[in-house]
């Protein structure tokens, strides 16, 4: 079966990653591993592991509630969501409609499937898929481009719906990475676990999430890597010389990677990041390898 597109433009996907991933899983004798994507954003890497039976399980951890919920009904409440999808107008008075729901911060203040459906939605309707941002064409609608330019019904609804098939491999948390993962020790005893750690980027984050990192959680994240026991683990970053300076001292490897675009610049130029782990990285293939 052909790769499932994914449902979510979003901004910082590592899809062009997974290829690289893959091969590192399978040098490193890790197929069949339980695979964690703590920063989940659109699970891009994890999710195209899963589809190629690469990885015997993925488990998600985002702490945006919207995107959350968005993982959580695409895989426990398939039929509800796609019916929202099917049903509901994309247009600026549904945009309108929904904004209580991106004021929300925690998961009690709401149903389950309107914080779904709210992700969604901003993330197809808004200014490259940033969930704070406006909407495509704006408020007043009088660009060329209107709020449903990108959201195309039919498509979104098949793709989650084939999705939704890999429902009990996938487990989906909403929660801060670090202190999840350091909930899930004992797991990484009992199985084979490797975790692909994409934190918000240090130089741009506060732009495009609405949940980013300041330095001392940068900090942490590196000292937590650095600490952990029976996890194998890559982290992609944005190639800033203060994340390269905090990772030297840790006996990591690294390796520098190009992806198609830089997030939030006007121009489409070609960005370096920077991948860091605990295995040895092979050099990034100067054609992506997807
Ligand atoms: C660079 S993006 C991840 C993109 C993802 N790899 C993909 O392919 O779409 C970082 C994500 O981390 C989330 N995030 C920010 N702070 C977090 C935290 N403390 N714990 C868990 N997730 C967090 C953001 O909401 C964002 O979705």
């Amino acid at each position: 079966m052909p790769e499932l597109i994914n449902p979510l433009r979003y901004p910082g996907a590592k899809r062009l990653l997974a290829g690289y991933i893959d091969a590192l899983l399978e040098a490193n004798h890790l197929y069949g591993c339980t695979f964690f994507e703590p920063y989940a954003g659109s699970a891009a890497v994890g999710l195209a592991l899963l589809q190629r039976e690469h990885i015997q399980k993925l488990v998600l951890c985002e702490k945006d509630i919207l995107l959350y919920a968005f993982w959580e009904c695409v895989f426990q409440h398939t039929n509800d969501l796609c019916n929202r999808i099917e049903n509901t107008d994309v247009t600026i008075d549904t945009w309108k409609q929904y904004l209580p729901f991106r004021e929300m911060v925690t998961l009690d203040q709401a149903d389950l499937l309107d914080l779904a459906y709210a992700g969604l939605f901003f993330n197809r309707t808004n200014f490259s898929g940033i969930l704070n941002a406006n909407p495509i064409g704006g408020i007043s609608q009088k660009s060329k481009y209107s709020i449903d330019c990108r959201f195309n019904k039919k498509k979104i609804i098949d793709v989650i719906s084939q999705m939704s098939a890999y429902k009990d491999a996938v487990e989906v948390y909403c929660n801060d990475a670090i202190r999840f993962m350091k909930s899930q020790d004992a797991r990484f005893m009992r199985e084979s676990c490797f975790a692909y750690f994409d934190p918000p980027y240090y130089e741009k984050g506060p732009q495009i999430y609405r949940h980013y990192y300041k330095t001392s959680d940068h900090l942490e994240l590196a000292e937590y890597v650095r600490n952990v026991h029976h996890l194998d683990w890559i982290i992609s970053y944005d190639d800033a010389p203060f994340i390269c300076g905090i990772y030297s001292k840790a006996g990591a490897s690294y390796q520098p990677f190009f992806l198609d675009y830089t997030c939030a610049s006007k121009k489409r130029t070609r960005g370096q990041e920077l991948l860091i782990s605990n295995l040895p990285l092979p050099p990034f293939p100067v054609a992506n390898v997807v």
